[in-house]
């Protein structure tokens, strides 16, 4: 059966708009946080609820539709095949926690391995940046343009500064020279939203050296629509099964940067 992408994409952002109806009622109740893999690794009981809330609607609605999600609600997947949806219920949760403020919902759906929807909803600031695979990319109703180039010397690039001072990171002497060489880099603490802001022409490019699939899923999706390019950072395709390193960008730029900073280690 072929599936109705536009009606898909409707229920997807109802759904959005509702899971994030509830972040915002529980921002007024004292908010309890774990730390999962290291003490900055953050979890609350909201990140949980809005990941069961999704997979709850997925199931009922299209039981034959797979799920990835960052709180583990569901199984492990081992194959991208058929329908599924990669969702992080919120990217940002230091920020959740911290600031109240820049974190967002990321929900894409895959189909057969191919990027077909892609929502990432900055929560606080009601920015939805949306995209359905060859109908162009959105952030609410106002179309996204096609990237413009900028030489990296004047490109603002998107980047967790502790990157460069984590002994253990073996990508910390490239990195910071292409710090070095960009006009500027930003920190916001939500990947998804990043990925959203290069597709959205806020940012040139972003970089990290350790995502998980439900942070990059949706704003690829977005990416390929405005012409932009994602890869590891040797310019292979991102694996959607498991964690590695991620850079974005415009074409010129990304290419760039990965032929002379981040494609070998040094
Ligand atoms: C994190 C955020 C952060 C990025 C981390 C992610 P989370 O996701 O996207 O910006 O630097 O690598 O793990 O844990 O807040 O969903
Ligand atoms: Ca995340
Ligand atoms: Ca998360």
């Amino acid at each position: 059966m072929s599936i109705d992408w536009l009606e898909l994409e409707k229920t997807a952002r109802a759904w959005t708009y509702e899971a994030a109806g509830l972040i915002k009622d529980s921002l007024s109740n004292p908010i309890h946080i774990e730390a999962k893999s290291n003490p900055d690794d953050l979890v609350t009981e909201v990140d949980r609820a809005i990941e069961s809330f999704f997979y709850h609607k997925i199931q009922e609605t299209f039981p034959e539709h797979h799920f990835l999600g960052e709180e583990g609600v569901a199984e492990e997947l081992d194959s991208l095949n058929g329908t599924v949806w990669i969702i992080d219920p919120i990217d940002g949760t230091m920020n959740f926690v911290h600031q109240k403020y820049n974190f967002s919902i990321s929900v894409a759906v895959y189909h057969d391995g191919k990027g077909m929807i892609g929502l990432v909803y900055d929560v606080m600031n009601d920015e939805l940046f949306h995209a359905i695979r060859g109908r162009g990319a959105y952030l609410n109703s106002d179309e996204l343009v096609p990237v413009k180039e900028r030489p990296l010397h004047e490109s603002i690039i998107g980047l967790n500064a502790k990157w460069l001072v984590q002994e253990k990171n073996p990508y910390r002497n490239p990195l910071r020279a292409l710090v070095r060489d960009v006009r500027s880099i930003r920190s916001y603490g939500s990947a998804a939203l990043e990925i959203a802001y290069v597709a959205a022409d806020r940012l040139d490019g972003y970089i990290s050296v350790n995502l998980s699939p439900w942070d990059y899923a949706a704003g690829i999706v977005l990416l390929e629509e405005v012409g932009c390019k994602a890869s590891t950072f040797r310019g292979e395709h991102l694996d959607y099964l498991k964690k590695s390193t991620v850079i974005v960008g415009k074409p010129r730029l990304h290419k760039e940067m990965v032929s002379s900073y981040v494609g070998e280690e040094l």
